[in-house]
């Protein structure tokens, strides 16, 4: 193996611990071997690649990963998943190691909304609540009121009073769906997710005619022409649990790909189409989220860096709004 030490130093310059693994190792048993060593529990999002997913303790939505966070006894919580994943569970967890395999898994949804810019966006609607969604920063979480995620962002909307002005940040996309779905106004931030804003509803449509009786399944990340021809829109577990409840033999999955692994798995005699681009890149893969890999999640957990710091007053101002969605979710039985 290379030297620890100097991968150590370049830690904070590459994001990630850049040391030689002996190609002979087995590493799905190496990182068995290691969470129980060290009562390390991995988390993981569907959109991680398959081995990260077939290696996780849990794999879940943004949701299912931060109740998973708070109730966890692991003593590391090794998050294979983006930065603001990984940073919610260290705020769920001040005594706990987080662990990310490479610190560089930002988000571009979450990079929309600087918190020194939108403080002054808040300041000129004083009577605003403001409802973030997960994908944020610990900065803009210590700068709202609740925290949602796709899969209760209606029930939070709808268990504030109906004359209750709201701000929604940052994604404008999934801020005019609730709108819809809710019948209010709320104020959105102008953010965005480069990945789901990449779907071709020219492509999509496309593929409609020629799988007729595909169900086109979509989250609500997408911009709204591409959410006006799903057949169903949710969270990434909504999303696999329709399609395991559904008759259809046949679906259009509008989200990132790596949703396609469990849907999969858990549905072997189906066929998962992932809908393309707008153009030939594999845009449809999130750069971030597939940072990440096996290597560099042995290497985390076997060293146990790089780690997810944060200064106490922040985690404090970050957990009010987290712990009141997760409170609310509990009241919904979500
Ligand atoms: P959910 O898994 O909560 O639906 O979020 C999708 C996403 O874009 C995460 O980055
Ligand atoms: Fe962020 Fe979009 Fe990637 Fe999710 S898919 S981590 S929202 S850039």
């Amino acid at each position: 193996m290379a030297d620890i030490n100097i991968a150590k130093s370049n830690l904070e310059r590459v994001g990630f611990l850049d040391v030689d693994i002996d190609p002979t190792i087995d590493l799905f048993a190496e990182i068995e071997k290691l969470k129980k060593e060290k009562n390390a529990i991995i988390l993981a999002h569907y959109y991680q690649e398959p081995d990260i997913q077939d290696v996780a303790d849990f794999i879940g939505d943004s949701l299912g990963l931060a109740q998973q966070a708070e109730k966890t006894n692991a003593d590391i919580i090794v998050f294979a998943g983006v930065h603001f994943m990984a940073e919610t569970a260290k705020i769920l967890n001040p005594n706990k190691k987080v662990l990310l395999p490479d610190l560089n898994a930002g988000c571009s949804l979450s990079d929309s909304a600087p918190p020194e810019l939108f403080r002054l966006f808040k300041e000129k609607h004083p009577d605003h609540i403001v409802i973030t969604y997960i994908n944020c920063s610990a900065g803009m979480k210590a700068l709202s009121d609740i925290i949602c995620t796709s899969s209760n962002a209606e029930k939070i909307i709808e268990s504030l009073p109906k004359e209750q002005n709201i701000i929604f940040a940052p994604d404008k996309n999934l801020g005019a769906y609730l709108n819809k779905k809710t019948g209010r106004n709320m104020v959105l931030w102008n953010g965005a997710c480069m990945v789901h804003e990449i779907f071709s509803l020219e492509k999509i449509t496309k593929l409609k005619i020629r799988h007729p009786q595909a169900k086109v399944i979509a989250h609500p990340e997408c911009e709204a022409p591409v959410l006006a021809v799903a057949d169903f829109i949710g969270s990434t577990t909504a999303l696999l649990k329709y399609s395991e409840k559904s008759d259809a033999a046949e679906f259009i999955v509008v989200t990132e790909t790596g949703i396609l692994h469990q849907m999969q798995k858990s549905n072997p005699n189906k066929t998962f189409i992932p809908a393309p681009p707008n153009n030939s890149c594999a845009c449809n893969d999130c750069p971030h989220m597939k940072l990440n890999t096996l290597e560099k999640l042995y290497l985390c957990m076997e060293y146990e860096t790089p780690e997810i710091t944060m200064a106490e007053d922040l985690r404090l101002a970050a957990l009010k709004p987290i712990q009141r969605m997760l409170d609310i979710s509990k009241q919904y039985g979500l």
